[in-house]
């Protein structure tokens, strides 16, 4: 199997997130699956994206849709079978797309083989050694090891029963209690983990997402430890900051025994030796939800990853002071370590931006929003701002994700039935949380048919909204203003015009509610304000490259973003 070569192409690519059970079903039977995603990557190849990244599609009893893996090595029968994988990246690589697959280290399913062997292996086991079983506190081992609590919530230490129904040991779940927490202090660990990226790396993949990148290693003896604000449901612990500036962002994970600790990083070092075996320029990208950037770029050290979420930017308002503040704090950032940003403002586990960016009051990352959530976002707004703030993202040197939906406009699901949703944070805290659901709906294609195109029974796993018609791909194709031509045009530009590479310099004097910079001969305008902002002589009238919304060439609307030619 061939893998597109083109050295460093990671540097500048956009790298569009599919999450498999939402995107396309081939089967009919409600949920994604991989012939789904075969059958749809021609669509994808015209939006003009580097890379596809495909949330897990692993063998798994889907208690965190999949986050949760029982096998690592094989493909779960409700997306397909590794057959079905390898056709699916021998198309996507005959497009151009390169492949990124999720990686979840951090914990297995508790239907892994291991855990089951641990469990049925007793204490001091080399089987429970391969996971955090500890003794309980408390004369009888009755309360849990240490005072931790679940990213999900709840108690992060769940009693395990032994054969004779006597309760016994304690395991750690940073997450949900069906997601265990390896031992990575364990070599055996480590050796499986290498095994399951060569097994993937063989197969033609160009690359990894692994998640909960922080999380690998704990401090010795596990102390007690009591974050300073709520946890978001990554393992954040910033709430999404409506409030401009991000002075905010101090090192709050800096004192968490399970997030960011030094040993992680030799994990990466070894991972880098391995994937620099294989041909072809492979990445790692690091989901690691550390502040500051400057902790962040630790992941991506010459001899680490490649690559590393910006997650601060994606918890940045739609302020261009904050905005300013944290582009130059990333691209300095990064750039210190000699590795290139990224820039994301959607995924699986966040409100999706056409949303987020119009809710007008404070929403903790991964709570999610919900018919009884306060500040309710206004849909026309929303979307307005998601279509300039990617905009503005897209020109940004450096890497770039997508969210599937985003670029068709969607927002979030808000009024998901209860009964309906299926976020273990929804069960684990009782519904005080919404979590994660709104964001995951299934894709529309079509306007006018079963699913909106998703598949052709009329099945989705979760529901879609009546109302998503208008955002469907064949009702935006080729529509001039629609979001999907916004998106496609934004692509091929900023190949055109090396907008992914490059560097910026800002734009000074256009106003407060302003963020302007120019990159080679483009210069980049968003408006993040609420009044039209009218442009200087220098700017107006200059070659009109894209914009987010309506421009008469002088005067830049609220909440809208340009790219003009300007040399
Ligand atoms: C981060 C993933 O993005 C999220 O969906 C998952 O629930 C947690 N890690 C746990 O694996």
């Amino acid at each position: 199997m061939t893998t597109p070569t083109s050295p460093e192409w990671w540097r500048s690519a956009v790298i569009y997130q599919i999450y498999p059970r939402s995107f396309a079903d081939a089967n009919g039977d409600g949920l994604g699956d991989l012939p789904g995603i075969t059958s749809r990557l021609e669509s994808l190849s015209e939006l003009g994206v580097d890379a596809i990244w495909l949330s897990p599609f692993m063998t798994s009893p889907q208690k965190d849709a999949g986050y949760d893996v029982a096998d690592y090595c094989d493909v779960d029968p409700i997306f397909g079978t590794l057959d079905d994988f390898d056709t699916m990246t021998a198309q996507a690589h005959a497009n151009n797309i390169r492949v990124i697959v999720d990686l979840v280290p951090n914990h297995s399913s508790d239907a892994h083989s291991w855990f089951q062997a641990a469990l049925a292996a007793g204490p001091g086991s080399a089987e429970r050694a391969h996971y955090m079983f500890r003794d309980g506190n408390g004369e009888n081992g009755e309360l849990p090891p240490n005072n931790w609590q679940s990213v999900f919530g709840g108690p992060a230490w769940t009693r395990t029963t032994n054969p004779d129904g006597t309760a016994g040991q304690w395991y750690l779940h940073l997450f949900d209690s069906s997601q265990p927490d390896f031992d990575w202090t364990n070599d055996e660990v480590r050796a499986m983990f290498r095994d399951v990226l060569r097994f993937w790396l063989d197969r033609g993949v160009d690359g990894f997402r692994v998640d909960v990148a922080h999380g690998m290693i704990k401090a010795d003896g596990l102390p007690d430890y009591t974050p300073p604000a709520e946890g978001g449901s990554m393992g954040g612990t910033t709430p999404l900051g409506l409030e401009p500036g991000i002075d905010d962002f101090e090192d709050i994970d800096g004192g968490a025994p399970y997030w960011g600790q030094e040993g992680v990083h030799d994990i990466y070092r070894d991972w880098h030796r391995l994937l620099e075996e294989y041909e072809g320029d492979r990445v790692l990208c690091a989901e690691a939800w550390v502040d500051p950037l400057s902790k962040m770029a630790k992941w991506v050290r010459p001899d680490e990853m490649q690559q590393a979420f910006n997650f601060p930017y994606l918890e940045t308002p739609w302020q261009a002071s904050a905005l300013r503040a944290v582009i130059d704090e990333s691209l300095e950032a990064f750039s210190a370590v000699g590795a290139p940003s990224t820039w994301v403002l959607s995924n699986h586990d966040v409100v999706r931006h056409a949303s987020r960016l119009a809710l007008t009051a404070e929403n903790p990352q991964g709570h999610g929003i919900g018919p009884k959530s306060p500040g309710q976002p206004i849909r026309e707004v929303g979307l307005q701002r998601a279509r300039a703030a990617s905009a503005l993202m897209l020109a940004l040197p450096g890497g770039a994700y997508i969210y599937q939906g985003e670029e068709l406009g969607l927002p979030e699901v808000i009024d998901l039935p209860d009964d309906a949703r299926q976020d273990p944070t929804w069960f684990r805290t009782n519904g005080e949380r919404y979590g994660r659901d709104g964001c995951r709906v299934p894709i529309p294609w079509e306007a006018n048919a079963p699913a909106y195109g998703f598949n052709t029974t009329g099945a989705a796993w979760l529901p879609q909204p009546d109302d998503w018609a208008p955002y469907a791909r064949d009702a935006q194709v080729g529509v001039d203003g629609s979001t999907l031509e916004l998106y496609s045009s934004a692509l091929r530009k900023r190949r055109e015009h090396g907008l992914g590479l490059g560097s910026i310099e800002w734009i000074d004097g256009l106003g407060d509610d302003v963020i302007a910079f120019t990159n080679g001969a483009v210069s980049v305008i968003a408006n993040a304000g609420s009044t039209d902002v009218q442009l200087p002589d220098s700017l107006a009238g200059a070659e009109l490259i894209l914009s987010s919304g309506a421009f008469d060439g002088s005067t830049l609307g609220a909440d809208t973003t340009v790219w003009l030619r300007t040399a």
